[in-house]
């Protein structure tokens, strides 16, 4: 039984005031790659696709007199670092259990190595899942983050996304209790 829904995340003022920054459909598109990838490579699907959807919650913009500066931002972003302790708080407001909110923000803290000095990070399933996800979804320049969608289409889509969680969740349950 899930603690938290991908829609009462979504829906949350929190979320509400910084997810949108870094693309919403980014968000979306990145959870559904991480779920499919986390039925394959044994992590957590419901992990999964909470680290997917809330990853870049730490973005912000970088200006340059008045204008977005792509180079500025990737010299100097720690959207991973701020992601990490802002979806941690987070699931815990929303009451996620303490555990998998702390693997949700470890694994949103890595999901990227490009702030990390050296780049030979040994992933766990569940980060690895968040990280490839995120690179499916990548567009060149960081276009990817531009891509919005009304709140409506995207608490359907979170909806569905959550039921499938669920389902994948019973017939792990099933697995288990069979074998
Ligand atoms: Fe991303």
């Amino acid at each position: 039984m899930r603690k938290v829904t991908l829609t009462e995340i979504f829906t949350h003022p929190y979320a509400q005031k910084y997810m949108k920054r870094a693309g919403i459909v980014h968000a979306v598109s990145t959870a559904y790659h991480a779920f499919h990838i986390a039925k394959e490579n044994g992590a957590d699907p419901d992990s999964a696709a909470k680290a997917a959807l809330l990853h870049d919650i730490g973005h912000y913009t970088w200006y340059n007199n008045g204008t977005w500066d792509y180079d500025l931002y990737k010299e100097n972003d720690i959207h991973a670092i701020k992601g990490a302790e802002r979806a941690h708080k987070l699931l815990v407001r929303l009451g996620e259990d303490p555990k998998k909110a702390k693997e949700i923000a470890l694994a949103i803290l890595l999901h990227t190595d490009s702030y990390l000095p050296e780049s030979s990070l040994a992933r766990t399933p569940l980060q690895e899942a968040v990280a490839r996800a995120d690179e499916m979804d990548e567009e060149p320049g960081g276009m990817h983050h531009y891509r919005q969608m009304d709140d409506e289409r995207t608490i359907k889509m979170l909806q569905k996304l959550d039921r499938m969680v669920e389902n994948e969740q019973n017939r792990q349950t099933l697995k288990h209790s069979v074998s």
